[in-house]
């Protein structure tokens, strides 16, 4: 009945095919993009790589349709992220033109059905390839912040006039144009070890629009609207702010790792804003002594904590008895769960993008520990231009975690971070109202899908 409204209403009924990169903070965007799209009358296929793929099971209105990349056979865990995105960009190309082809000689006969469009993570650059060999539309989905994506554009420019490589003497000196971002906090600054030219091809690649006819950033006006009335600047395309994506549907799990649940009940026993939830996403890690002094900042502080420390976190021998009572460590939590529970007073992260929007609308402030990548620029967004989280010393001492923990959680410092978020939450769920600059962007982009 609802597809019969929506073709009365033009809706219409167009494949879309998402192709989302294999990791945890890009492949829930894309599947929650892909249920509000869903939602409004669009079928959907999830293109997927073997390597880190999401229960189908969970998603029984789409379609599944895997695509061989040659991860699955090899151990990844030691390879870096930009390793495995340059891999499944080579890997991938042509068994993706290959399924496409034959979804569409299968539908060749109906000539009711419209081509499919490609909606692509900005980091599968090889999907916007293959559409424009097959003639497809493709639009293509940023999973990071639109202040994030708006940094990509300046690297040309800082390479010209002399600023890339990075130098040490200047990591603290702001970034011209790009106010308040300090060279320090540029997504190519953290990764020591890789090549420059390496990364900037990559930035470059990612960020070429070439034949897609739009992009959707998973943000929202009311959060960043210079940012993006700027990248709408730079972009031949229209940028349409599609997000807080997580808040729109209701999303079954794609997690990668099963929620334990356990801590639901746990957090049920304490007291309203008591608990800290740390968190440093699905690929940030920690070295045994900075565990150790995490563990000893956090049971010195004497709040309780709820930690998320994955499987094969390597732990320091007197982990344990560091801990105490006071903490309770799962593997995986149900994170938005957990930020909504009235037990939870505040968030020790590392800013990765999803994580930072859970945060924000669940009126929950931050502790900002930025590790790697876009999360140095989340963080900068959080401590100078929302003011709603404390930045942590990267040296990680157990002294500086256990103060900042105290400012957080116990001092009027932190009753004026959660005044500040809370008022930002509101402020998103104006927007995201009937009627209000979500559903305008909203239909905005359905038109442009419908057309393109
Ligand atoms: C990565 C990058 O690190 C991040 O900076 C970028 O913006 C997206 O890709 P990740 O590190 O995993 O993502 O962080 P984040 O963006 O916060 O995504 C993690 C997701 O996993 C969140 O949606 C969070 O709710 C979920 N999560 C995390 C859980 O459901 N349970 C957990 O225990 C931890």
């Amino acid at each position: 009945h609802r597809e019969e409204e929506m073709e009365k209403q033009g809706w219409g009924l167009r494949k879309l095919v998402l192709v989302p990169c294999p990791f945890q903070g890009h492949i829930n965007p894309m599947l929650q993009l892909g249920n509000l799209l869903h939602a409004i009358g669009f079928s959907i296929t999830v293109a997927h790589t073997r390597f880190n793929f999401p229960n189908p099971d969970n998603h029984p209105d789409f379609t599944f349709l895997p695509i061989q990349d040659t991860l699955f056979d090899r151990d990844a865990s030691s390879m870096d992220v930009t390793d495995v995105i340059s891999c499944l960009n080579i890997s991938c190309k042509a068994p993706l033109k290959n399924s496409l082809t034959q979804i569409m000689e299968r539908e060749k006969e109906d000539h009711s059905h419209k081509l499919p469009c490609i909606i692509y993570d900005g980091s599968m650059y090889f999907a916007e390839a293959v559409a424009h060999e097959l003639e497809l539309p493709s639009i293509m989905l940023r999973t990071t912040s639109a202040a994030t994506f708006l940094t990509y554009y300046s690297f040309p420019q800082l390479l010209r006039e002399g600023y890339l490589p990075l130098q040490e003497a200047m990591s603290l000196a702001l970034v011209p144009g790009l106010y308040p971002l300090r060279f320090k906090d540029l997504p190519i600054a953290n990764f020591k070890n890789k090549n420059l030219d390496i990364l900037l091809q990559q930035t470059t690649r990612t960020s070429d629009i070439r034949s897609s006819s739009a992009i959707i950033c998973n943000t929202i006006d009311c959060l960043e609207q210079s940012s993006l009335a700027r990248l709408q600047q730079q972009c031949k395309v229209p940028v349409f702010p599609i997000g807080p994506l997580h808040t729109i549907v209701p999303t079954a799990s794609s997690g990668l790792l099963k929620d334990d649940r356990s801590c639901i009940e746990w957090l049920d026993k304490q007291t309203h804003n008591s608990v800290l939830y740390v968190s440093l996403g699905s690929i940030a890690s920690m070295n045994k002594n900075e565990l150790r002094e995490m563990a000893k900042g956090l049971t010195n502080s004497r709040q309780p904590f709820l930690w998320v420390l994955r499987p094969g976190s390597l732990l320091p021998d007197d982990f344990n008895e560091l801990i105490g009572e006071r903490g309770l460590i799962v593997k995986w939590a149900p994170q938005k769960e957990v930020l909504a529970h009235k037990a939870i007073g505040g968030f020790w992260s590392h800013c990765g993008w999803n994580s930072t929007l859970e945060s924000i609308c669940a009126g929950v402030p931050m502790i900002c520990q930025p590790c790697f990548g876009d999360q140095r620029v989340n963080a900068r967004l959080l401590t100078h231009v929302w003011k709603v989280g404390l930045a942590m010393d990267s040296s990680l001492v157990s002294i500086e975690i256990e103060k900042a923990i105290r400012r957080l959680m116990l001092d009027v410092e932190g009753h004026e971070l959660r005044r500040k978020i809370i008022n930002l939450k509101e402020k998103i769920e104006l927007c995201t109202q009937e009627g209000a600059s979500f559903y305008n962007s909203l239909s905005e982009l359905r038109k442009c899908i419908l057309s393109c």
